[in-house]
């Protein structure tokens, strides 16, 4: 293992009716409440939470609207509606799209200049405002991590960036707030988790056992959950495991002690994201299992760990390589039964913009850890998923 530290300041709510904790975290403050086209109002969240904002005593102000795959212009309006209202904490009532935008919003609202410089990096992130999340889609992780992926349709960029500031203080994670989430977006949710899971997993660090198990086990429930779940969508126990999975799988207990994984798919699929405005979860069905095609080739151990302890597959008189390959297969097998996408083809999508694409993937230095690719190897992973 690696030396490392960790120190995950988010205080999690975890479970049905944690709601009623709300109240005691924003007491007679004025909130910002964020949130996107209009779900929470078509089940009961945007109802209990009022309930509890209205008990604490607090002075709610509202910013609906937030896309997904959320835009620079949205964080544009939290951070002018945070200065000229001086508010105190925001609150994220949404998924991954929502409470992203939030975090920008909470770190333009403490920066002179535009918040843009602080996702580019051109500016130092010394500063945000406090965020606290209601989460109601089990996918990202954002609720306890402190990442946010903001898009600049401007540009037609997609950048992804972090910094401590923006752990959310607290999240209440309610899993009776995803029955409603639609059986695709579920299918999202599921894939996206996995894919974090699985990318932590490709790191090149040794002596990791307990981290490596634990990602395996992960990965196992989310495949033997995954189904049952699409069959009963307003199963509270299976909301509940895929919920505890996705936040587990990128709220950095994960990385604790490894180099961090291999997160190469992600940056490609933020690339097409950024040009073509597809969602996420979507596009890492279609690219991890390719990516995984292409360096298993180069280095199958790996992927017939994957294969053989996560899959069961037997390794009996086949080669390394021969197992790795299943392991790819299976994955892709698992995903198909659950009618994730697995083509560029099914979002309309051909090779007229790779170039655009490959481009967009190396807007910072340095795609992959377990292999370093570069533009040839992202060119191979995008024509095996046309
Ligand atoms: O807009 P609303 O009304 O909220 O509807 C959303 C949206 O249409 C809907 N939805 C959410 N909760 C619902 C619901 N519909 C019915 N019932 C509910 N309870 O679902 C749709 C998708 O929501 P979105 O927030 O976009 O999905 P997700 O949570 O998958 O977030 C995706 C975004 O997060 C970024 C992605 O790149 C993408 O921009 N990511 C953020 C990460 C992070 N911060 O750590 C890591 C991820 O790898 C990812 O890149
Ligand atoms: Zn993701």
């Amino acid at each position: 293992m690696n030396i490392f530290s960790q120190h995950n300041p988010t205080k999690l709510y975890f479970g049905k009716g944690q709601i009623s904790q709300l109240s005691t975290e924003v007491e007679k403050k004025k909130v910002l409440v964020v949130y996107g086209g209009g779900s929470i109002k078509q089940n009961e969240v945007y109802e209990d939470v009022m309930k509890e904002l209205n008990k604490a005593e607090a002075t709610i102000v509202e910013l609906p609207g937030v896309e997904q795959n959320p835009r620079l212009t949205t964080v544009h309006r939290g951070v002018e509606m945070c200065k000229s209202q001086e508010i105190d904490i925001l609150l994220a009532v949404g998924g991954g799209s929502v409470i992203d935008c939030t975090k920008a919003m909470a770190i333009g609202a403490k920066y002179d200049g535009d918040v843009w410089d602080l996702i580019t990096r051109k500016a130092p992130i010394e500063s945000a405002l406090p965020i606290g999340t209601v989460l109601t889609l089990a996918a990202t992780g954002s609720e306890m991590n402190p990442i946010s992926v903001i898009s600049n349709w401007e540009t037609k960029d997609k950048l992804g960036w972090g910094s401590p500031h923006v752990f959310p203080r607290f999240s209440i994670l309610d899993p009776t707030y995803t029955f409603s989430v639609s059986r695709k977006q579920t299918v999202y949710g599921i894939v996206d988790s996995m894919s974090h899971a699985l990318e932590h997993y490709f790191h090149r660090t040794k002596n990791t056992p307990m981290i490596d198990g634990f990602i395996e086990s992960l990965l196992r429930t989310a495949i033997e959950t995954g189904p049952k779940l699409l069959d009963d969508l307003t199963s509270y126990d299976h909301r509940e495991t895929m919920m505890y999975i996705s936040t587990t799988a990128f709220n950095e207990t994960l990385s604790n002690g490894t180099d961090g994984g291999d997160w190469a798919t992600h940056r490609i699929e933020h690339a097409i994201s950024a040009v073509y405005d597809i969602p996420h979860g979507g596009g890492l069905a279609i690219l991890f299992p390719h990516w995984l095609e292409h360096v298993l080739e180069e280095d199958p151990s790996r992927a017939k760990m994957l294969a053989m302890n996560v899959f069961g597959i037997s390794d009996e008189g086949k080669s390394d390589l021969e197992v790795a390959r299943d392991g790819a297969k299976a994955l892709r097998a698992f995903w198909d039964s659950l009618n994730a996408p697995n083509r560029l083809s099914d979002y309309s999508i051909d090779d007229k913009d790779i170039e655009l694409i490959i481009d967009k993937t190396f807007i910072k230095p340095g795609v992959g850890v377990y292999k370093e690719l570069d533009r040839e190897s992202v060119k191979d992973i995008l024509i095996r998923s046309l």
